[in-house]
């Protein structure tokens, strides 16, 4: 242990001492490694504020090594469930259809995902094992993921009594009942932003629609099924009720969102100041002289088709900068393209000689990008990924491509154009400064938030509106009953005028003058 490491000990021991309102957390992220990744990261700076946290973390991804922080506890579940992860990719065939020029974004893509996770749900609810840990752990709130194929896992702190946040890769308009216009609302799917066509706002108000009137990616019946003891409730109706929502969001390189006060938008958790590099890394860097591509397709993708990974190495190599490529092979040339099965990513992007990120723009990457200040081509693959690029393109922080069907040349264009083009790189440099300055560090401020409602509990943000039918919210019932009352009005009118009519055809006067 060296001295730094030593003295963070100390200072933790002492304000867990004297913090007399020490509480403890327990995280659920779904299993997916890059899920676990950033809540690790959240619950680690809550540890630090002299809490007790928990991190559930499933049997098959222990070995990974996800948590690197350790004063922050895992609760191990699911050693019969095998790797979920590899399941899920199994089961949903999501990369196979990538490469099979198959459709692999939009609403319709989360579902297969969300009936895996279902089945997940179904066994940990009744898992006593699991339940027993969690009891005895008499944990003060459970943060959840908001993900919307994770929030059946809401029947955990329902039915064991316990307050409970969410945080999560959305801003979930629905999922914490915010009156919200699908004009400008975009749902993180497809290639959509806030400056749609009138057909895109069409198809996203269908989506909304649908999202609202059915348990599309979730199942209410659990309720009554793991907590028959607690009213009935719809799972949205549980969910509306949490202490707080953490987005992990930004107005900056996300859009302005219309949102309620328990809703607080954090930026990505996974970006925080670089750390040094070090060993066969920091050697690698300091020998570039002119500078460094960063490329990834995240946690979970790290085999590509040969025909792709040999296209991209050939656009690499009419660059004159060095790569670090996140990637299961042997390297073609090892004096310019660095692979790794890992890479320090954040620590890598900060380093002042990173030019590009070369990236399928899941989330926590794009973010560390963004906090670093370095401008991305996005390769886009499934989930949330199309969105995530359409809004680099929009902002003008980098340029998206389909790796499918961009030949080589193509991709040194693109590389070429964001490195030397001057306008990428400038536009990310602007957006990281005001990014830094309105969303100081992330991981911190979501502990805060965290910390603050353990401390005073999320009441006094809710609205009444979250417990309202959508009816109700959006005063369709009011409109309804407004029009009713017109129609009434109009028809009494034509009734009036009516038998005014008949009563003046009828008069004396009439028959006089028709007599006349
Ligand atoms: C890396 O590739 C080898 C050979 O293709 C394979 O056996 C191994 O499972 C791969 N590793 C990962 C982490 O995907």
């Amino acid at each position: 242990m060296d001295a730094q490491s030593l003295l963070a000990a100390i200072l933790i021991l002492v304000s867990t001492a004297t913090n007399t309102q020490a509480k403890t957390i327990l995280f659920y992220p779904p299993p997916p490694t890059s899920y676990i990744a950033y809540h690790a990261n959240v619950a680690g700076a809550l540890a630090s504020l002299g809490h007790e946290v928990w991190l559930c973390v499933p049997h098959a991804q222990l070995k990974k090594n996800l948590v690197t922080d350790k004063i922050v506890n895992i609760l191990s579940y699911g050693e019969d469930l095998g790797d979920i992860e590899r399941q899920l990719y199994q089961t949903t065939r999501i990369l196979d259809k990538f490469w099979e020029r198959q459709p692999t974004q939009g609403i319709h893509a989360l579902y297969p995902v969300s009936q895996v996770l279902l089945k997940i749900v179904n066994v940990l609810l009744a898992d006593k094992m699991f339940l027993d840990k969690v009891r005895n752990l008499k944990p003060d709130l459970i943060v959840l993921e908001s993900v919307p194929f994770n929030m059946n896992m809401v029947v955990l702190p329902y039915m064991l009594d316990i307050p409970f946040a969410f945080i999560g890769t959305n801003h979930e308009a629905i999922m914490s009942k915010v009156p919200f216009s699908p004009a400008v609302t975009p749902y993180s799917i497809d290639f959509l932003s806030d400056r749609m066509t009138f057909f895109q706002k069409v198809y996203l108000t269908l989506c909304y629609l649908v999202s609202i009137n059915f348990d599309l990616y979730h199942d209410s019946s659990l309720v009554s099924k793991f907590a028959p003891h607690k009213p009935h409730k719809s799972i949205y109706d549980i969910a509306a009720n949490a202490e707080i929502f953490i987005a992990e969001v930004d107005h900056i390189l996300d859009y302005p969102r219309t949102m309620l006060p328990n809703t607080k938008l954090i930026g990505g958790s996974s970006a925080s100041p670089a750390k040094p590099l070090v060993g066969e890394f920091q050697k690698f860097v300091d020998e570039a002289t002119t500078g460094i591509i960063v490329m990834s397709f995240g946690g979970a993708v790290v085999n590509l088709p040969p025909d792709i990974s040999n296209k991209i190495v050939s656009a690499f190599k009419q660059l004159d900068l060095r790569v670090v490529w996140k990637i299961n092979m042997t390297s073609p040339d090892p004096k310019q393209i660095m692979t790794s099965l890992w890479i320090p990513q954040n620590d890598l992007l900060g380093h002042q000689k990173a030019k590009l990120f070369v990236s399928h723009c899941g989330k926590n990457g794009q973010y560390e990008a963004l906090y670093h200040g370095v401008p991305i081509l996005c390769l886009p693959i499934y989930g949330d990924q199309g969105y995530n690029s359409e809004r680099v393109r929009v902002k003008q922080l980098g340029l998206y491509t389909d790796i499918r069907e961009a030949s080589a040349d193509e991709l040194v264009a693109l590389m070429k154009e964001i490195i030397y083009g001057g306008k990428y790189a400038e536009n990310m440099r602007k957006a990281s400064e005001l990014y830094r300055e309105l969303y100081k560090v992330p991981k911190h401020e979501a502990a805060y938030w965290l910390d603050h409602v353990i401390k005073y509990g999320g009441e006094y943000m809710r609205s009444p509106g979250q417990q309202m039918p959508w009816y109700q919210l959006l005063v369709l019932d009011v409109i309804a009953f407004l029009f009713l009352v017109i129609v009434v009005i109009v028809l009494a009118f034509y009734v009036l005028i009516r038998i005014c009519y008949r009563l003046y055809k009828g008069s004396p006067q009439k028959i006089k003058s028709k007599r006349n």
